[in-house]
């Protein structure tokens, strides 16, 4: 499974990352990323992540987190 924020959609909310520290951080507006491959979408989260990647995408108020089985490509707003 593979993971990143639309930033657009991302109102700072911070439960994400409450919820998964080693997969979510801010940037300096407070903007989630994803912090394991800088919000590309492209690197596997990890196994012993998922429960905590599980419970942050579900914690998000405006669906910004996406996820997807494939890595995404280029655009924050593809979707999978
Ligand atoms: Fe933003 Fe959603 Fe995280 S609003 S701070 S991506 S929980």
């Amino acid at each position: 499974m593979y993971t990143r924020v639309v930033p657009e959609q991302c109102i700072a909310c911070g439960l994400c990352q409450l919820k998964a520290p080693e997969l979510f951080e801010y940037d300096e507006e407070g903007v989630a990323y994803v912090k394991i491959d800088n919000n590309h979408g492209t690197t596997p989260i990890p196994a012993a992540l998922m429960a905590k990647f599980k419970d942050a995408y579900t914690s998000c108020p405006t669906g910004a987190i996406l996820r997807s089985a494939h890595p995404f490509t280029s655009t924050a707003t593809d979707a999978p």
